[in-house]
């Protein structure tokens, strides 16, 4: 597929800059950042001071290494303000992410921060293929989850005509579609998976709709996810990634003609690889954390936040800026089961290799007595509702052995046994701690 591509007169001149340019505009940027942080954020300078370091010692980009990191804790600790750089009557807009645990951690923009967020969401959707006078689909949540506005916002700014529909209401979201005939949807993968099967139980083919482009992220989605959409929504699927604390989706975005990993917009988010364990970055091309320093962003500024997400940086190809791999899983969602390092998104693959199951899953774990249970919870497609279940079972339970190496129970339902997602999918109930 690949309905369509930028037109590279209407990319920003930036996207098309040298590497040299880059650089030096990173440099020059990430000074003013550091400084904007030192002199403004109380806990940040105070993390400077605990390492000996001050704005001065960056002279190159390199440099960057000596700075401490922040982390989701630390914002936890100064919840939800105290990290602000900027007077509270700068701010004109608050978000929020709620982890699993405690305090939502709490975010704010200037004016000026409203207008970078747009800009690279907009630049994002034009990466995707989508242009002025596109009618864009958000059901991302509007809210306190940056995914609707963020989405909202870019996608009037580079002119586009947008519907905000937000998540949920599933029969509602495909009369929509089916209605107004959107060009672009923006969702998680597994919302566009639910929806796909709404309009399947409405009588309708998903790949007749309107639709030509799909912006998906918020979560880990591989490859196979994508051919399955692709194929089911006769759509092309582009990867979209962002984080609240860096500034919500459009941190970086596939390029729709190549579509080999999200480029990051790296003239406002510089990023880094890091050994996990070590802290110690690593160089391109090496899996590690993925930390990113914000070079703009006023109100928070972020230096060396560390996502947790797991990737490598590669190379840039559809624009000079660097690309980062699809995320393998966040370091925190690293299931541990009897030893063995496991990622959801492996489990998804073996799942989406046969043909009989649909693509929705969830893991469940637990213990017995010192061993670890795992659970493996699918469902059969409409096409294979005669098949034997306890047969399928037996070959993803095989599967999962062979290519994982953990042991699983697999329970095979009926279509629609799964619970569906409307956002952000739970792909892991762990019960292990309870
Ligand atoms: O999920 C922002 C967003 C909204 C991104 C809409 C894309 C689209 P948070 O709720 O703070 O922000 O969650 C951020 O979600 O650290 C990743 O673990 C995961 N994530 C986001 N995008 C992707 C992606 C939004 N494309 C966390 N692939 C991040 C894999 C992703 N994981």
């Amino acid at each position: 597929m690949v309905n369509r591509v930028p037109n590279p007169d209407d990319l920003e001149p930036i996207e098309r800059a040298s590497l040299d340019e880059l650089r030096s505009l990173q440099l020059e940027r990430m000074k003013w950042s550091i400084a904007h942080a030192y002199e403004n954020s109380a806990p940040y300078r105070a993390k400077c001071k605990a390492a000996d370091v001050t704005p001065s010692d960056l002279k190159t980009l390199e440099d960057l290494r000596h700075f401490p990191f922040t982390v989701k804790d630390d914002l936890r600790q100064s919840y939800p303000f105290g990290m602000f750089a900027v007077p509270q009557r700068d701010v004109v807009r608050i978000h929020a992410s709620s982890g699993t645990t405690g305090k939502p951690t709490v975010v704010g923009y200037t004016k000026n921060d409203i207008d970078v967020w747009a800009t690279v969401v907009a630049r994002s959707i034009r990466a995707s293929g989508g242009g002025p006078g596109d009618k864009v689909h958000v059901a991302y949540g509007y809210g306190l989850f940056t995914g609707g506005l963020g989405a909202h916002y870019g996608a009037e700014k580079l002119g586009c005509t947008v519907i905000p529909m937000s998540g949920g209401q599933t029969p509602k979201q495909v009369q929509l579609i089916v209605d107004f005939e959107p060009d672009i949807i923006m969702l998680t993968p597994s919302y566009m998976l639910n929806i796909a099967d709404e309009f399947e139980r409405q009588g309708l083919d998903p790949a007749q709709s309107s639709l030509q482009v799909g912006i998906f992220g918020a979560e880990p989605w591989g490859d196979a996810m994508r051919s399955e959409i692709e194929t089911r929504c006769g759509l092309d699927a582009v990867d979209i990634y962002g984080l609240s604390e860096v500034i919500g989706p459009g941190v970086a975005n596939e390029c729709i003609e190549t579509k080999d990993g999200p480029t990051i917009w790296e003239d406002h988010f510089y990023p880094e690889i890091i050994n996990p364990e070590s802290g110690e970055p690593v160089e391109d091309g090496a899996m590690g954390e993925l930390v990113f320093t914000s070079l703009t962003k006023e109100a928070l500024p972020i230096i060396r936040y560390r996502t947790r997400d797991l990737t490598r940086l590669l190379p840039g190809v559809a624009r000079p800026m660097r690309r980062m791999d699809k995320i393998t899983g966040r370091s925190d969602d690293m299931l541990i089961i009897r030893g063995v390092n496991v990622f959801p998104t492996q489990i998804e693959e073996r799942v989406l290799a046969l043909k009989e199951l649909a693509p929705h899953y969830q893991i469940r774990v637990s213990r017995d007595g010192r061993m670890d249970v795992v659970t493996i919870y699918v469902e059969k497609t409409v096409d294979a509702a005669a098949a034997d279940a306890v047969e399928i079972a037996g070959r993803l339970q095989k599967d999962v052995k062979d290519y994982i190496g953990v042991s699983a129970t697999v329970e095979v339902g009926a279509c629609g046994a799964v619970v569906r997602s409307e956002g952000k999918a739970v792909r892991v109930i762990d019960e292990r701690e309870s």
